[in-house]
């Protein structure tokens, strides 16, 4: 057995955060042993490495949960503590992991440091710095700082610590959070000197809604910071920021999160941070008060340089600009080596396409995202601070005509959060979407889950990170990131009875600039009741239940409010919702909110959140609220019944989402069921196979089709290429997912500038039904965090093969399945150690099934019949199944699939052109580029003469023998590939 992946509040080896109650975590691998579960396990926490001071041993017990245990240990500031455990396995064998640790920052502790600003015009960019001496007794040193608006620091010259942006981004008014550093590395005997570079950032630049607000939270920079050094006998020597620190103008001359940085190197100091630099002319820095709250220690990860890219190559623009290409649409900055003579003047600007060859950044709105640099002729390594672009273009001015592709290094910069999903399929399209939804995670994943992250908007709208939630737990272990974001979103919540704002944190001052922050929309507050939940099923951890239950709780009070107010008798029938947003089916093609009727969405939002608060009191072991929202959530549920269904089941709402919603949140008695899917499928046939759907119905459309027995159109939906569908974008050449579904047109132009950014990641959230439905990997609420998995893999045969990975809490799962030539299905499946999976094999019997190569019947697994599938019980090991299905997963080309499909595979279109050379050649485009079957045609009175029984038998057979599974691309629509081949 192995142990590895040892977090402490799901980090590993966390320095500085705040760490109020532990939450220790684990994965224990077989690695070799026979043993498939645990029976006890053991935890102990030392003051050192080698364990010999133990403040705390669990003892052997069983119990211990490897997804959170709580050890009850009184922690002391600024101390480092080791932690180990021991598990054992059911064959008797034993591991003990190696030691993992957690340090405190600070905790209750009174600072010695206060804050300081610079004595400057408060627009000048400041450069702060102090000198120090040290004796030469030092065995450890830490700084804590926080820095208004961003902060960097460097201690004799060298940056402490390797992440940007500090100290984040959160709601600034109500807590503010201070990093930790390790510096011992950094310090020498003697004269040492610490130098802080601040940037304006969300806290002081222009940022918000509607071009934004300048001086959001403070009009000052400033900075608070304590250097702790410990001395070889235990004592302490302190260095507070205070009136003595010094401060000069900056070569930053300007910085902002939407519109770039400019950098003066002509102003840069040489070894300003350095211990030698003589300040003697700088200016004093003052006191002063900052307005917050509270100041606590990070909860926040790191955002850091996670990936770095190098251009794909340089292109020469038709208007006669440089532009670099990186291929990938992507956040952070680009690093260059500047070779430039002083005074030159070289200018960085990005964005997202191309525009008819050129560069092009229009629908970033009036976000400037641009980088200026004044060299002073110096060869160095130059790179921005302060702020962050979304981008894959960047146009270069300024730089030398013949340039070094090399001198350039696309920074990727995201939160410190691990991937730990992969799909991969047959079909090298969904693979790109699949990447696509993954980038606009990296992109997205900056201290907020941000909606964008190129224009002048970037910020945590609450409805996009409820959507994508569940995807991003499946592709990066996320808990620890979510759970800065509720934190956030909790103390906005209080300060509005419970309603949740649009995004979080949210933008103040209210009505300022004529925008007016709003909060309380359906879907998007519930974000405060879905992501809780999502992370409970995912990671397993009651704790992250444990402390968003408030949230949860007083998200549906405030609901229930406003239904006790308007006397709606519990539905939410008041005030305004997003609606669908953006879906396709709205009367006014200009409208945002789709055709759904806002108050029914509210409603079903009502009754889910209901419900999962409920679950989750019961959960904690709050029974009275759990049966008091359960309640509350029946009641809401009989009232949506009776507002919007008939007796006999029909919608009331004639729409897409409307029925996926119902069926998705459980709204109606089980015996309108099948009715409801029946009507979706109904609804998708008429709109030719495409959905219509915006914000609410997309993410839960192929979950809903998958659960309810309609794979084949969930796959349909998959596979689509054509507007509106995943796979357009992908066929245009995105790299990142779009915010709507057309936001370039087949012509690679951009469908409007007002509101279409090319990184936003809600309709990623088709990758969650890539993991649960295509791949079957489900984690359950009962066992949540993979414990149990619930394995439903649905393969279909317009797919070769599927495969998903998943590094998941509980350890590595992997699920996958191929349709071999002779139509035998083939699994493969990976389950943990300690953990178990409930597998369904689709459309077999016990006796056709072979698993590792001999019969399963005959096998250790203990498998049953139900109905016509297989069901067994897997622990811990790799199983490979293997049977000739009783229904035909090989599928063929027939006159049932569209003529646009026909014509689109090179065989098929060659049977097709032959028997209908009428449509095949038609100069009608209608003909060629058809979404209808050629069966439906031969209604057409014009077209009925040619399309006879007899050639569409003929077709049939034909067809036959051509397999969809070799085939890569859907459906025929010839378009420009706007994007640069990769
Ligand atoms: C954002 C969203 C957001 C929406 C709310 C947009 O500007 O980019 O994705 O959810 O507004 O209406």
């Amino acid at each position: 057995m192995r142990i590895y992946k040892l977090r402490t509040n799901h980090i590993e080896n966390p320095l500085g955060f705040e760490l109020n109650r532990l939450s220790l975590s684990w994965v224990t691998e077989a690695a070799g042993s026979t043993s498939t579960f645990q029976t006890e396990a053991q935890v102990q926490v030392a003051l050192d490495e080698d364990f010999h001071h133990i403040i705390f041993d669990s003892g052997k017990k069983q119990e211990i949960d490897s997804l959170g245990y709580t050890p009850e240990v009184e922690l002391q500031p600024r101390t480092r503590y080791y932690w180990r455990v021991t598990v054992w396995g059911n064959e008797g064998d034993k591991v003990t992991s190696d030691s993992a640790w957690f340090e405190t920052a600070k905790m209750n502790e009174p600072w010695r440091g206060q804050w300081i600003t610079p004595d400057l015009d408060k627009d000048i960019h400041p450069l702060i710095r102090k000198t120090f001496s040290l004796p030469d007794n030092v065995v450890s040193a830490r700084l804590y700082m926080c820095g208004l608006g961003l902060y960097e620091v460097e201690i004799n010259g060298e940056k402490a610590g390797n992440e940007y942006l500090t100290p984040g981004f959160n709601a600034y008014e109500f807590w503010m959070q201070y990093q930790s550093y390790d510096i011992t590395d950094l310090l020498m005997a003697g004269t040492n000197s610490i130098g802080i570079t601040l940037g304006n950032g969300w806290y002081k630049g222009r940022f918000g809604f509607d071009g934004g607000h300048y001086e959001l939270y403070s009009d000052r920079f400033a900075v608070i910071g304590e250097i702790i050094a410990t001395l070889k006998d235990g004592t302490t020597v302190v260095i507070g920021t205070n009136q003595e620190w010094k401060c000069a103008p900056s070569p930053i001359i300007f910085s902002g999160i939407y519109d770039g940085e400019i950098y003066d190197a002509n102003k840069g100091l040489k070894d300003w941070s350095s211990p030698g630099f003589d300040d003697r002319n700088w200016e004093q820095v003052r006191p002063m008060k900052v307005e917050t709250e509270r100041l606590q220690a990070r909860i926040s990860l790191p955002m850091q340089i996670k990936e770095e890219r190098k251009p794909l190559k340089v292109i020469h623009t038709p208007a006669g600009e440089t532009v670099l290409d990186m291929g990938q649409n992507m956040t952070g900055w680009m690093r260059f080596i500047n070779r430039a003579p002083k005074g030159q003047k070289l200018i960085l600007q990005y964005g997202e396409i191309l525009q008819d060859g050129n560069f092009y950044r229009d629908n970033l709105r009036t976000a400037k995202a641009e980088y200026i640099f004044i060299s002073d002729g110096k060869e160095k390594i130059i790179q921005p601070r302060f702020t962050f672009y979304g981008f894959r273009y960047v146009k270069i001015t300024g730089f030398d005509k013949d340039l070094n592709i090399n001198d350039f290094t696309g920074c990727v910069l995201y939160s410190d959060i691990e991937e730990i999903g992969t799909i991969e399929t047959s079909n090298p399209s969904v693979n790109q979407l699949f990447k696509n939804a993954l980038w606009g995670q990296k992109g997205n994943f900056l201290d907020v889950p941000t909606d964008c992250p190129q224009r002048d908007e970037r910020m945590g709208w609450t409805g996009d990170a409820q959507i994508f939630a569940s995807t991003a737990c499946y592709n990066m272990y996320s808990p620890a990131f979510y759970n800065k974001f509720m934190v956030d979103l909790h103390e906005e919540q209080k300060r509005i009875g419970g309603s949740v704002p649009f995004m979080v944190p949210t933008i103040k001052p209210e009505g300022d600039n004529g925008f007016i922050t709003g909060n309380g929309s359906s879907a998007w507050g519930d974000a405060a009741t879905i992501i809780p939940w999502i992370l409970y099923l995912h990671y397993g951890d009651k704790e992250l239940l444990r402390k968003q239950f408030d949230t949860m709780k007083d998200w549906v009070d405030y609901i229930k409010k406003m239904d006790d107010e308007s006397g709606a008798v519990r539905l939410w029938r008041t005030g305004f919702h997003f609606g669908d947003w953006l879906a396709l089916d709205g009367d006014d093609p200009s409208g945002l909110t789709g055709a759904t009727d806002p108050y029914y969405i509210a409603s079903a939002y009502y009754c889910y959140s209901a419900q999962l608060t409920a679950k989750a009191a019961k959960i904690l072991g709050k029974m009275d609220l759990a049966e008091e929202y359960s309640l509350l959530a029946n009641e809401v549920r009989k009232a949506i019944v009776r507002e919007y269904f008939t007796p006999d089941g029909r919608c009331a709402i004639d729409t897409q989402t409307a029925l996926i919603v119902a069926l998705y949140f459980d709204l109606v008695p089980e015996h309108y069921r099948a009715r409801l899917v029946e009507d979706l499928k109904v609804k998708l046939r008429n709109n030719k196979m495409h959905l219509q759907t915006g914000f609410v119905g997309t993410p839960y459309f192929c979950n809903t089709l998958s659960a309810n027995g309609a794979s084949d159109y969930a796959y349909t939906l998959l596979l689509n290429d054509d507007y509106p569908s995943w796979l357009y974008g992908v066929k245009l050449g995105a790299t990142t997912v779009w915010e709507r579904w057309n936001s370039v047109l087949p012509d690679g132009s951009i469908s409007d500038t007002g509101m279409n950014s090319l990184n936003h990641y809600a309709y990623g959230s088709i990758a969650e039904w890539m993991y649960r439905y295509m791949c079957g990997i489900n984690p359950i609420e009962d066992s949540p965090g993979f414990r149990k998995i619930i394995l439903r893999p649905q393969p279909y045969g317009k797919l070769k093969y599927a495969k998903a990975s998943l590094n998941s809490a509980s350890g590595y799962i992997e699920s996958s399945w191929e349709i071999k030539e002779d139509g035998t299905l083939s699994f493969k499946f990976i389950i943990p150690f300690n953990t178990s999976a409930d597998l369904l094999l689709p459309n077999t019997l016990i006796n056709e099934v072979t698993v590792n190569g001999i019969s399963l019947a005959k096998s250790m697994v203990d498998a049953t019949q139900v109905e016509e599938d297989v069901k067994c019980e897997l622990i811990s090991g790799t199983y490979i199944f293997e049977y000739v299905p009783n229904k035909e997963y090989l599928l063929t080309y027939s006159s049932y699939d569209s003529i646009g499909e026909l014509l689109n595979n090179k065989e098929s279109r060659e049977i097709f052109s032959e028997i209908f050379p009428e449509i095949a050649n038609s100069k009608f485009r209608v003909y060629r580029h058809s979404k209808n079957t050629v069966r439906e045609l031969s209604t057409l009175p014009i077209v009925s003469h040619f399309v006879t029984p007899e050639k569409l038998e003929q077709l049939d057979r034909k067809l036959s023998n051509i397999s969809w599974s070799n085939t890569t691309s859907t459906v025929s629509i010839k378009q420009k590939t706007i994007f640069h081949d990769l």
